[in-house]
């Protein structure tokens, strides 16, 4: 069953991402003009920091039903990851089989008997936020019944459900222009009487940080994360990758609005725990959301220690909301800053090479005045160092990085 739905799903986005080449995505060419809508009702403020949560696509794909969501509601809670700040668990692809005589949208009777609103309850009870997903086109990726044509009504019963976040694809779109398919959800989410978080997943192809900033919480910048350190698998791509195409889109971000560079892959395997650790310390320069997508049930000692890292998440979380930079580059060399409030600064020193580097950041690239004191907090290894000045850094390892938060001091 999953193997067949896996093959079904790889047609069907070779053939959403064939369509899509075909009719071209140019942002304005294909507005129809009954798509040409205003918002009215501002963007709910539901996003101030980036958003943190789990999504059940990376580990579990098609696979989901309502005891795997409450098993994950549960697990949230008892393994800390709720007291971390991870509080919304959304429910991927494939929830959704078909719509009744009314159009109304209907949850898969095998895999959710009890329904969503019962779902949603639960997870509600258990502290957390609840979150489905749809798709602007006919289809979903997964080739399960899409919004397009029933925004409003599918806006609606999502309120009386109790959803609190909608993940909102781009399969099977066709000619739609992105821009005016997302205000239209958009709108009909505000005009819900709910408020609901709006996760545009339109995959960056038409520069979604030029005009998602009033219409959704946080935009996907690229295709789907691969769990591997480098390279490209049909649509999706490796951390290196990914990393690669965010690195210059931090002008389009801050709070209530966020560049989504894809779910976390940490505990799934693919990596090794340094890999993972420059994967989770780069999203927190990154300002992204962080939404996990291991399976919460069985995490071993460092995917805890990754993911509950409490000063990583405080760096992501920042209250100033800015995006860090890249601001140096040689070879298999990075160093990326990130400007916090108060004063506060977070570097991560990035080593791609397969040797050990020894690397540093300067105040200089730190923009901060050269005689400065400071206190050095290394994130990984919890070492603090008072009184330094000028620069700091060591030696980094293979794929791994140094990640410190750098605190003026009088
Ligand atoms: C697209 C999205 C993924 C996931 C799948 C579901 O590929 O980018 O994040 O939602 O669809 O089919």
């Amino acid at each position: 069953m999953v193997l067949f739905e896996g093959r079904v799903m790889k047609c069907l986005r070779w053939f959403a991402a064939a369509t899509a080449l075909c009719v071209g995505l140019s942002p304005s060419a294909h507005a129809a003009p009954h798509e040409t809508l205003k918002l009215d009702a501002p963007k709910p403020r539901l996003a101030l920091t980036p958003p943190m949560g789990w999504n059940s696509w990376n580990k579990f794909g098609c696979n989901v039903s309502e005891q795997l969501i409450r098993e994950q509601a549960d697990a949230m809670v008892a393994s800390g990851m709720k007291a971390a700040g991870y509080n919304t668990l959304v429910i991927d692809d494939c929830w959704q089989k078909s719509r009744d005589g009314e159009g109304r949208i209907q949850p898969d009777p095998d895999r959710f008997p009890s329904g969503m609103k019962a779902l949603a309850d639960y997870v509600h009870s258990r502290g957390l936020k609840f979150g489905l997903y749809s798709d602007a086109g006919v289809l979903t990726c997964g080739g399960r019944p899409g919004s397009a044509g029933h925004e409003f009504q599918d806006a609606r019963q999502y309120a009386a459900w109790g959803v609190d976040w909608l993940k909102y694809d781009w399969c099977y779109t066709g000619p739609r222009n992105p821009e005016a398919a997302y205000t239209l959800m958009a709108k009909a989410l505000r005009e819900s009487g709910r408020d609901i978080v709006l996760s545009i997943c339109e995959w960056g192809s038409s520069q979604p940080g030029k005009w998602a900033g009033s219409i959704g919480h946080l935009w996907r910048t690229t295709g789907d994360i691969w769990d591997a350190w480098k390279g490209k698998k049909e649509w999706s791509h490796g951390l290196l990758d990914i990393i690669d195409m965010n690195a210059d889109l931090w002008a389009d971000a801050g709070p209530n609005a966020w560049n989504d560079p894809d779910m976390l892959e940490v505990g799934n395997g693919g990596m090794t725990t340094t890999e993972y650790e420059s994967h989770f310390s780069l999203w927190a320069m990154l300002a992204a959301p962080l939404i996990a997508g291991n399976d919460l049930r069985q995490m071993d000692a460092d995917t805890k220690r990754i993911l509950m890292n409490a000063e990583v998440i405080r760096v992501d979380q920042d209250p100033l909301g800015r995006q860090g930079r890249r601001v140096w580059r040689q070879g298999d060399l990075e160093v990326w800053v990130r400007v916090l409030a108060g004063g506060e600064r977070a570097a991560v020193l990035f080593n791609r090479g397969e040797a050990p580097a020894d690397m540093k950041v300067t105040w200089e690239q730190l923009d901060l005045a050269p005689r400065l004191k400071a206190e050095v907090l290394d994130l990984w290894s919890g070492k603090k160092t008072r009184g330094v000045v000028g620069e700091v850094g060591g030696r980094v390892a293979p794929h791994g990085v140094i990640m410190v938060r750098v605190t003026p001091t009088p």
